[in-house]
């Protein structure tokens, strides 16, 4: 059985909720592309979850996070999160097959304050291409955090880029680890997507370039610190 994980759905599990009240913190421009998102949006509920979004940033506040990889884009609300989070003369780079989500939604919002959406680099196209074209620009070991939460089968391929573009030290956000909890149950890992996850969280486990924890957070988020 898949579980309610994301906090902004009215029937969150209780427990859930009770977290994400006394975790998330959001600017009123997170609210604003939060509500526009959930009211208007074709597919709402991929809208990432504001818990998730809020330990991120605390994340890239906290050690200093200057440039962030957002794999995945839709309406904007992790690539806004990460600019809110780092400095002035930070850039977030969110990648999506398609950006008419962000143009149509997200973009009216963002870009009431030039501050914040100056940060933002929206790149447009298959997410592993993308990577790959920062990885051959030479822009290896360069990246600060890393937010996976774009298509799924794609996940493990996501994961290895990442880790060649962050910096020791550098960590990365995996969105969608336990798939509504599907990942746990061997009969339901015969559907491909959380197949790839699944495979994904062992290669985490397993991979000595990092150390890394996976939370039930959101819809489950391993978080891997580059060594
Ligand atoms: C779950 S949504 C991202 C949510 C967003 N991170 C947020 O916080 O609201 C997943 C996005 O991945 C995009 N996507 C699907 N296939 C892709 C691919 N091959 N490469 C890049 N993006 C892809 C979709 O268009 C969709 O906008």
């Amino acid at each position: 059985m898949s579980v309610v994980a994301k906090s902004y759905h009215k029937d969150a599990d209780p427990v859930v909720a009770y977290c994400s009240e006394h975790t998330v913190v959001q600017a009123p421009l997170q609210v604003e592309l939060q509500n526009e998102t959930l009211a208007n949006a074709p597919h709402a509920g991929m809208l990432g979850a504001p818990e998730v979004l809020t330990f991120g940033q605390n994340f890239i506040k906290m050690f200093g996070g200057k440039r962030a990889l957002d794999v995945g884009t839709f309406t904007g609300a992790s690539a806004l999160a990460w600019a809110l989070a780092v400095p002035d003369d930070g850039e977030v780079y969110t990648f999506d097959i398609d950006h008419t989500n962000y143009h149509k939604f997200g973009v009216p919002i963002l870009s009431k304050c030039e501050k914040t959406f100056k940060k933002i680099k929206p790149v447009e196209g298959p997410g592993v291409e993308s990577l790959d074209k920062l990885i051959a620009d030479g822009q290896s070991g360069t990246f600060d955090f890393a937010f996976i939460d774009a298509e799924k089968t794609s996940y493990p391929a996501y994961y290895e880029k990442c880790v060649t573009l962050l910096r020791p030290g550098g960590v990365i956000f995996v969105d969608n680890s336990l798939r509504g909890g599907s990942v746990a149950d061997e009969k339901r890992r015969e559907d491909p997507n959380c197949r790839a996850i699944h495979e994904m969280n062992d290669k985490i486990y397993q991979d000595d370039r990092t150390y890394s924890a996976l939370l039930n957070l959101g819809d489950g988020t391993h978080v891997a610190f580059k060594k």
